[in-house]
């Protein structure tokens, strides 16, 4: 097995390797936000309270909660996210979430499809949280939780491993188990309100190999680019018998949903 690439997720920066390209994300994961709705239902957003979006992306939940009437700031790693946040009107900023420096001036923290790329210390990601909020504010979140599409995932690492590169330190997702990232927020002073953790199969809008093109680039540019396109067609064929409907040809991926409320404790 080859060693990972300078650049992967232990190098220590936001995601580095997954690059957000805009245009591509809108294609292929408009569906993110739409799903995310439900998170928004158990915020309860209340017109003039302060919310931190955290991981906004583009900013179209930002955007909602914004609609609803909240004051919302938006963060994200990704500056090409957050330019065509800003470009829509939204309060938005390129921070990562590892490195938040807001001090009690939140009501509310939001994430909706975003803790989940911030591995590298999700303890240091939670205590930013709690010290963002007022005393007993709340923080209302989902992400991929324990088994998150494990069939794709599974498929990446065995074709890496088939092409002796170790996929391991080039994985960048973190889905925990509602124990682990219970004992997170715990540790950060929060009181769990409400926990849940499902599976929700999630149509995709295309081919697999859009999904793919979309969020697994840390494990493609583990490879030589002349190899990655052929890889690419081999995680596809790997995962066709399962996530693919043979009758209408679309397909359908993996996800697993770890959704939580919490609030901040004193
Ligand atoms: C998710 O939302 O669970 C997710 C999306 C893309 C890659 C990994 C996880």
């Amino acid at each position: 097995m080859t060693a990972a690439p300078e650049g992967g997720p232990s190098a220590g920066q936001p995601n580095a390797g997954q690059y957000w390209d805009p245009v591509r994300y809108r294609a292929e994961a408009g569906f993110v936000a739409t799903l995310g709705l439900p998170v928004v239902e158990w915020l309860a957003p209340v017109p003039g309270e302060r919310v931190l979006d955290l991981g906004c992306g583009e900013g179209a939940l930002t955007a909602k909660l914004a609609a609803l009437g909240c004051v919302v700031t938006g963060v994200d790693a990704s500056p090409d996210q957050i330019a065509i946040a800003r470009a829509e009107g939204l309060d938005a900023h390129v921070v990562d979430g590892h490195a938040l420096s807001f001090e009690s001036e939140f009501d509310a923290v939001f994430s909706n499809a975003a803790l989940h790329w911030m591995k590298r210390d999700p303890g240091a990601v939670v205590a930013g949280v709690a010290r963002a909020l007022k005393p007993g504010g709340r923080f209302v979140a989902e992400m991929g939780g324990d088994g998150n599409v494990a069939t794709l995932r599974g498929a990446l690492h065995a074709e890496l491993r088939a092409r002796e590169v170790d996929p391991a330190p080039v994985d960048p997702w973190y889905f925990p188990t509602p124990a682990a990232y219970e004992a997170h927020l715990a540790a950060a002073g929060f009181e769990v309100t409400r926990m849940e953790h499902f599976a929700r199969p999630t149509s995709l809008p295309g081919d697999v190999l859009g999904w793919l093109a979309t969020f697994a680039e840390c494990f493609t540019n583990a490879l030589p680019a002349t190899d990655r396109a052929a890889a690419l067609e081999a995680v596809r064929a790997r995962v066709e018998a399962d996530l693919r409907d043979p009758a209408t040809g679309g397909w359908q991926a993996d996800y697993v949903r770890l959704r939580l409320a919490a609030r901040k404790v004193g």
